[in-house]
């Protein structure tokens, strides 16, 4: 294992999601999930025109949109329905008449409605208190929005949504803060609209498209497509990967469902709250809602090549975790069992002699440290990969024990 000097180590923030807001297509939607695309093209930038590059743990599509970025095929696995639509329309070519058509016809949505009328009866989705989440008038807003959109088809309605995404995240209670914005044109600012919630959510919805539209203008060199599926059983969709680059969920319990709440009611991928429940559990590392309950019940169904270290730390969690020691303890093995699934299957996919590599965090509970990045190499080892190397490449918070490494491997020839 790589020796880590942790005092030299910045926190590398180039490397995180939050380097992305304003590289083109990679900031579209700004979400937690996401690493950063420099790491994406340092990675793959010696690989030849055309190479294919898979990313079994898909997310906001950054590994897919990069290798199409640099001329190679990428294809990219999700279970989450709405990160492969996200996937899909962030590595799509768009025309330029289809770009034209969408904002005139979003210019002309917005002239329709710029008066609410709050009488007119609108699908809205059915989360939880939506009245928390917007005001009225941002409500109503989105509601027109969403109307509209679906009057389209295709690529325009595709540009619509993801603007519609943006929006409804910006206007969220959360975020909302009223400030007065405006378009820009020649002649100076113009003041298009009353600046109450109603039409500053429509003008927010036109600045994100224009955002949006003007870099789906840039071609990509190469192409990349993001399929549903499940990172423990590939399909046979896949092309046989040179290179394998991905960042799967992290042990920390994060729910990617449960941050992707609201796109997903709103285009309409989730409609009840259990569903959200049932979504997570198909995740790796899924814990929440419905998922929770069923991890009580869930019995390993495989050896691992970690099983040894992996009962060492499930004693350990059990006792010094209270009453939710044993499922917390449950919640890593559980996580651990799928991986190695996935390492299986990705032995049947990668190229004899291609490359994977994993950005991989470690955790702790109840200070035992879960270091995850030790287990992938060991699991990888027990396949016959080569050259397997761990390496530091961030410090991950003010947790002096937190860190993110990549785990990289050769594949074996036969
Ligand atoms: C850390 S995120 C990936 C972030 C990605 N690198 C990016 O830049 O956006 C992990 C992803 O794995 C997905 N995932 C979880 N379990 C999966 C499974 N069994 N098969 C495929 N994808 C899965 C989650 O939905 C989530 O999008």
């Amino acid at each position: 294992m790589a020796h880590v000097d942790r005092a030299s180590l910045a926190r590398n923030e180039h490397l995180t999601f939050r380097a992305n807001t304003g590289v083109g297509r990679h900031g579209w939607l700004r979400l937690t999930p996401a690493y950063g695309v420099r790491l994406v093209r340092d990675k793959l930038a010696t690989l030849d025109k055309g190479a294919v590059v898979t990313d079994p743990f898909s997310g906001t599509g950054t590994t897919a949109l990069g290798a199409a970025e640099l001329g190679l095929y990428g294809q990219s696995i999700d279970v989450n329905p709405f990160l492969v639509w996200l996937g899909n329309a962030k590595v799509a070519r768009y025309e330029n008449a289809v770009l034209l058509d969408t904002l005139a016809a979003s210019a002309e949505i917005v002239s329709q409605h710029l008066r609410a009328n709050l009488d007119a009866d609108l699908w809205a989705p059915n989360i939880f208190k939506i009245e928390k989440w917007w005001s009225p008038g941002a409500l109503h807003a989105l509601k027109v929005l969403r109307a509209e959109i679906d009057q389209f088809s295709g690529q325009m309605k595709t540009l619509m949504e993801l603007a519609l995404c943006r929006t409804l995240i910006s206007s969220s209670n959360a975020a909302f803060n009223h400030q007065s914005m405006s378009f820009k044109s020649a002649e100076g600012t113009l003041p298009l609209f009353e600046e109450d919630d109603y039409s500053l959510v429509l003008k927010l919805w036109i600045e994100s498209l224009d955002t949006i539209v003007d870099s789906a203008r840039y071609s990509l060199q190469g192409k990349a497509s993001v399929y549903l599926g499940d990172a423990r059983e590939f399909g046979e969709v896949l092309e046989p990967a040179d290179y394998v680059l991905t960042s799967p969920p992290y042990v920390n319990r994060m729910s990617y469902i449960r941050e992707l709440r609201p796109y997903m009611y709103w285009m309409r991928y989730l409609d009840v709250a259990s569903d959200a429940g049932e979504l997570d559990w198909q995740a790796i590392g899924g814990t929440w809602g419905t998922a929770t309950s069923k991890l009580n019940s869930w019995e390993p169904d495989v050896e691992t090549p970690v099983d040894e270290a992996l009962r060492v730390v499930y004693s350990q969690i059990s006792e010094d975790g209270g009453k939710n020691g044993p499922l917390l303890a449950t919640y890593v093995r559980k996580y651990h069992h799928d991986m190695w699934k996935h390492f299986m299957s990705l032995a049947l996919h990668v190229k004899p002699g291609g490359t994977v590599s994993y950005i991989i965090g470690n955790s702790t509970f109840y200070k035992h440290e879960v270091p995850a990045h030790e287990w992938y190499a060991q699991m990888l080892s027990a396949l016959g990969y080569e050259n397997v190397k761990v390496a530091v490449i961030r410090k991950r918070n003010s947790n002096k024990a937190l860190f993110e490494y990549d785990v990289s491997a050769t594949a074996p020839l036969n």
